[in-house]
């Protein structure tokens, strides 16, 4: 589905736009809508997404007349349609109809109607409905030349991830039949020789639902697997309809940056194209640091191909406790960041600012205003820019760095009753993350079952799940010769969350060269000082351990407390170790890891300045450079650039150094 003109190959280019919802609006609205997109320069709408009880109005009756029109009307002018399933928001007659689709949470209280996503995955009365309307509408559009896109759902696990009901239940007990096969492979797993929790058939076990203590940890870790797995039957099932009868059309579902309960490994296997909504909050001085790391993460989930940005608040969103909007030049340069990071188009939520509802409150293209405003003459000026950046669609990004993301990890790591409830993966993450995005470093995310050759590093900020396969790729990888970097309470429990015995991080003990004697987490303000062997000085908090070298070299000791003179960070050859949580110092260590390694920065920019490279399938490539800060800063340009044009700044004169305003981009192109 990808080429020279970008992801969604009917439209040449970036793509432009955002949610269109005109079904909350008189029909009069809608020919000023169209108009006003040709001024904006939009070039695709997401038509629908929440269009269920007006498309089908009752159970036997269907409304696609005014569909029928606005789909001409939008094609006429020049603007392609992602067409929304719809599926994300049952209607009222269906849910008083069939009251058992709406979902329970784990404490047994039934959700009710009169918001949205209320549905319980495993319903068969849910999936049946959601799979007729998209049948509908793939007979009636599969083959439009308005539609561009398909777009699945919305947001799978937006609000509800799960459910507790009988249904559920019944649900989960065949999905750990085919898992386990026999109930005692299902006992052992589990291990419920523990708290005498045996069972004698699978008829007796049910949902982690809440209960007077921790419930049995692989209960809920399998829980969390079969969560994600059940969803993605729900997207696998309206999925299978459109390849049906609208092929040739890419499907998409719209994602949520770095998201707990799907394992987007999976999930981005079966769509065509990824698409992601993004909501950093201008209110965070990181928030760009968080946004790289998810659009880096999009970038990765089909192998660094070219995604797709469909919903960002053009100003302020309306669901946070304060919603600061965006100052001027900020949803420019954000938007222009998700480019610089492989995005294919930039689309906002949402068209038109609602009247009514949960989210008037909520920015849009358009606001409430009208045209006479900030907002909309942002959004004009942008359409129009970023026609200019049309060479970069399809272009992508190499690196020399890769992050191990894990879903199943995740889930484990933050399983109740651990040494302690602050390990937590964004956390851990983050910082690593963010030393590599300061220093310049492109980087990738890998799954555990990827192929590393091609990486001169690979960073484990935690691997607490380590299966045995995973750990022997990784000691092979490192045996290679690659640099191996593993953090803190890694290696410590197999795919059934049963302790590796003999010392962590076990599977790899043999690898990095050291053994863990004892966990020795940190209460919250408390801190231990630590040396590197230069006598630069560092301190962990939250996490160390009691830590014995078995042929590494320590990098750093610990110069205070119970574990003075221990090593904090060790060496075996290209196999490092952190068995402690540096927060924002990792960058010291990591500095220097990749020094050692021999990665190279995109560019040697400036603090606050951020830099990719995006290559095109026809050899063209573009240096993009954003300035994160308010004040204006000086990027001095490697050699081969100086005589590349900037595609946003024409008139720029090109030169050894360029000044870049605040919050300004450049993209150069040569
Ligand atoms: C997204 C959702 C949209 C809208 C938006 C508001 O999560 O997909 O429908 O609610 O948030 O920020
Ligand atoms: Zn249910």
């Amino acid at each position: 589905m990808t080429d020279a003109t970008g992801t969604v190959t009917r439209v040449p280019g970036l793509l432009y736009g955002g949610d269109y919802n005109p079904e909350q609006w008189p029909e009069e609205v809608w020919a000023e809508d169209v108009k006003l997109m040709r001024e904006a320069g939009v070039t695709m709408v997401t038509l629908g997404v929440f269009a269920w009880a007006r498309i089908q109005p009752g159970p036997e009756e269907w409304d696609f007349g005014w569909l029928d029109g606005l789909l001409e009307q939008l094609h006429a002018h020049g603007v392609a349609v992602d067409l929304a399933t719809a599926t994300a928001s049952p209607p009222a007659w269906l849910v008083r109809s069939h009251p058992e689709l709406l979902p329970v949470t784990a404490d047994g209280v039934r959700l009710e109607f009169g918001s949205r996503q209320h549905y319980c995955p495993s319903s068969p009365v849910y999936r049946a409905a959601a799979v007729r309307l998209a049948r509908a509408l793939a007979e009636r559009y599969g083959k439009h030349p308005a539609v561009a896109l398909w777009h699945v759902h919305n947001e799978y696990g937006d609000h509800v991830t799960e459910c507790f009901c009988a249904e559920s239940a019944a649900h989960f007990r065949r999905w750990l039949g085919e898992r386990y096969g026999g109930i005692e492979a299902l006992n052992s797993a589990w291990g419920t020789g523990f708290w005498s929790q045996h069972y004698r058939s699978l008829g007796e076990v049910e949902p982690p639902r809440t209960a007077p203590g921790p419930v049995n940890p692989t209960q809920a870790l399998d829980w969390r697997r079969f969560c994600s797995d059940a969803l993605l039957e729900c997207y696998r099932a309206e999925k299978a309809v459109l390849d049906e009868l609208a092929p040739g059309t890419p499907v998409t579902t719209n994602f949520m940056s770095m998201f707990k309960a799907l394992d987007y490994w999976a999930w981005a296997a079966e769509e065509d194209v990824v698409s992601d909504d993004a909501y950093p909050d201008p209110a965070d001085p990181d928030a760009h640091v968080h946004a790289a790391m998810n659009y880096d993460l999009m970038r990765s989930l089909k192998g660094g191909a070219p995604w797709l940005l469909l919903e960002q608040a053009p100003s302020a969103v309306s669901w946070r406790p304060v919603n600061v909007p965006k100052r001027p030049g900020l949803q420019r340069l954000w938007s222009l960041q998700a480019v610089a990071r492989g995005a294919d188009a930039v689309m906002y939520f949402q068209w038109r600012a609602s009247r009514a509802g949960a989210e008037k409150h909520h920015s849009a293209l358009l606001p409430h205003r009208g045209t006479d405003s900030r907002g909309w003459r942002e959004t004009v000026r942008f359409g129009a820019e970023l026609r200019r950046l049309a060479p970069v669609a399809g272009g992508r990004s190499t690196a020399q760095v890769a992050i191990v993301l894990d879903w199943e990890n995740w889930w484990a790591l933050e399983l109740e009753d651990h040494p302690s409830a602050r390990m937590r993966w964004l956390d851990l993450l983050r910082p690593w993350y963010a030393a590599l995005h300061r220093s310049g470093t492109a980087v990738d995310f890998v799954p555990p079952t990827a192929e590393l050759d091609g990486y001169r590093v690979v960073l484990a900020p935690n691997l607490y799940l380590l299966r045995e396969r995973t750990a022997q790729r990784l000691a092979g990888y490192a045996a290679g010769g690659g640099h191996l970097v593993c953090g803190p309470f890694s290696g410590v429990v197999d795919e059934h969350d049963h302790i590796h015995l003999g010392g962590y991080p076990a599977p790899l003990r043999e690898t990095l060269g050291v053994v863990v004697d004892e966990f020795w987490p940190l209460p919250e303000g408390a801190a231990t000082r630590l040396s590197l062997a230069d006598g630069r000085q560092l301190s962990a908090t939250r996490w160390t351990e009691w830590l014995e070298p078995h042929g590494a070299e320590a990098v750093a000791r610990y110069d205070e407390g119970p574990l003075a003179g221990l090593p904090a960070v060790t060496r075996r050859g290209t196999a490092w170790y952190l068995g402690c949580d540096l927060g924002p110092q990792v960058a010291v260590v990591l500095g220097e890891i990749l020094r050692t390694a021999g990665v190279t920065p995109v560019l040697a920019a400036p603090e606050g300045v951020e830099a990719t490279v995006r290559r095109s399938p026809g050899g063209a490539e573009h240096l993009f450079l954003l300035n994160h800060t308010d004040r204006p800063i000086v990027v001095t340009l490697p050699a081969e650039w100086t005589t590349a044009n900037d595609l946003l700044a024409p008139d720029r004169v090109p030169g050894p150094a360029l000044t870049l305003g605040p919050l300004d981009v450049a993209v150069l192109h040569r």
